[in-house]
């Protein structure tokens, strides 16, 4: 039986893994460390609020005294951190809370850990969930990120992860910390934040609204089921070996533009509007500093750890799309009150 501390669990990703892990691991204790900001939504595991094991925590991962009383109280020994400032266009706006949450957290995590922990011992496990953009772009031909690429981030979202990396790895290092980290290309799938493209897309389209694309259209991105990475994360848990990275893909890379094009088609059939929901796509100002390609080598996950993605992206996409279509009272809710102001700053445009 193991005792995680689940930080950032109320968002897209770490909602996502606490309902696999709790179905994986009845027995397990998992307390969900979350701050609630606008990307942290309780509802997303209302389903699994009861079960034995799980408890939530309102609290900041900056804030240590909290962070060392939990680890202390539920006698934790594996810490899985997703919470973090996810998105680049918010950390172009604004790049402070980035600093804050994703650099500054995880450093009050680590210290925190540390300190508990003091000796570490073979059962104890901090895993840093943290992302391929820390690589930076990829030109067309290049071969795909592994491990062992130069760090090059280019904007403020991917720095500030750069950063907590470094950190990660000085504590295993310096300290002998038992740490891992994960590396993983862009998530899809349910309870995604509205302001990512995928949902974006959708619900503008939905909605009548005007459907932003970034530049030419064409940059690239390697899509992950978010099951996947979850199931990813579980075997770095199980079986990764100490101080290493673990880069996690879905070996699935997509044009923006083709992306976008596919939900509309696919919405055209499932819920089709007067005229095809393509005609409302609208080329926008590029963001700045825009990278132009990721792609993860999903190599090592492979080879030592067995793991390959299960869902292919005509089914993940599918059950997505299907998702939104079936949740549209959860993206009401979700983009209420902040997200409002955010959208008019990002787009010129009131988001209703
Ligand atoms: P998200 O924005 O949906 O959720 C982040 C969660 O962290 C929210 O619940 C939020 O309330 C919480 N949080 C924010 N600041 C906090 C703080 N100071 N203290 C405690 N909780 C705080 O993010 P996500 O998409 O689920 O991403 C999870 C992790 O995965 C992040 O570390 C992100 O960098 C990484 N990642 C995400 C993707 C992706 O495609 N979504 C890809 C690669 C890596
Ligand atoms: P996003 O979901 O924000 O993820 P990331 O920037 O972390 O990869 O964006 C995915 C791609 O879609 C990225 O190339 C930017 C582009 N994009 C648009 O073209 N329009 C939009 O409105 C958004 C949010 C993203």
């Amino acid at each position: 039986m193991r005792r995680l501390l689940v930080t950032g669990g109320a968002g897209f990703i770490g909602s996502n893994f606490i309902r696999y892990w709790v179905s994986r691991y009845p027995d397990d204790r998992v307390v969900n460390l979350d701050a609630l900001t606008y990307a942290g939504n309780l509802e997303n595991l209302s389903d699994i609020e009861s079960e034995a094991g799980y408890r939530f925590v309102r609290g900041d991962i900056t804030d240590r005294v909290t962070v060392r009383g939990l680890l202390e109280e539920e006698e934790i020994d594996t810490v899985v951190n997703f919470a973090a400032e996810s998105h680049v266009d918010r950390s172009i706006l604004g790049p402070d809370a980035f600093i804050r949450t994703n650099v500054q957290g995880t450093f009050t995590l680590l210290e925190a850990t540390r300190s508990v922990w003091k000796d570490f011992s073979a059962a104890q496990r901090f895993l840093h969930v943290s992302t391929d953009e820390v690589y930076g772009s990829l030109a067309p031909d290049e071969a795909p990120f592994t491990e062992t690429h130069g760090y090059a981030p280019n904007s403020p979202y991917s720095a500030s992860k750069a950063a907590s990396d470094h950190l990660v790895r000085a504590y295993h290092q310096t300290y002998g910390m038992p740490v891992v980290t994960t590396n993983c290309s862009n998530n899809y799938g349910p309870y995604q934040f509205p302001e990512k493209l995928i949902p974006l897309v959708l619900l503008n389209a939905l909605e009548g609204k005007p459907i932003p694309v970034y530049g030419d259209g064409m940059n690239v991105r390697d899509w992950l089921y978010v099951e996947d990475h979850c199931r990813g994360i579980e075997v770095v848990i199980n079986d990764g070996i100490t101080g290493q990275v673990y880069n996690i893909g879905g070996e699935n890379e997509w044009y923006n533009i083709d992306i976008v094009k596919l939900i509309c088609n696919r919405l055209d059939e499932l819920q089709p509007g007067t005229a095809p929901y393509r005609d409302q796509i609208t080329f926008v100002k590029d963001r700045p500093g825009h990278d132009r390609r990721y792609a993860i080598d999903s190599g090592k996950m492979r080879d030592e750890l067995g793991w390959t993605p299960a869902h292919d992206f005509a089914s993940g996409i599918e059950r997505t799309i299907r998702w939104y279509l079936e949740h549209r009272e959860w993206c009401d809710r979700v983009r209420s009150g902040e997200y409002q102001h955010y959208y008019e700053q990002q787009y010129g445009q009131p988001a209703d």
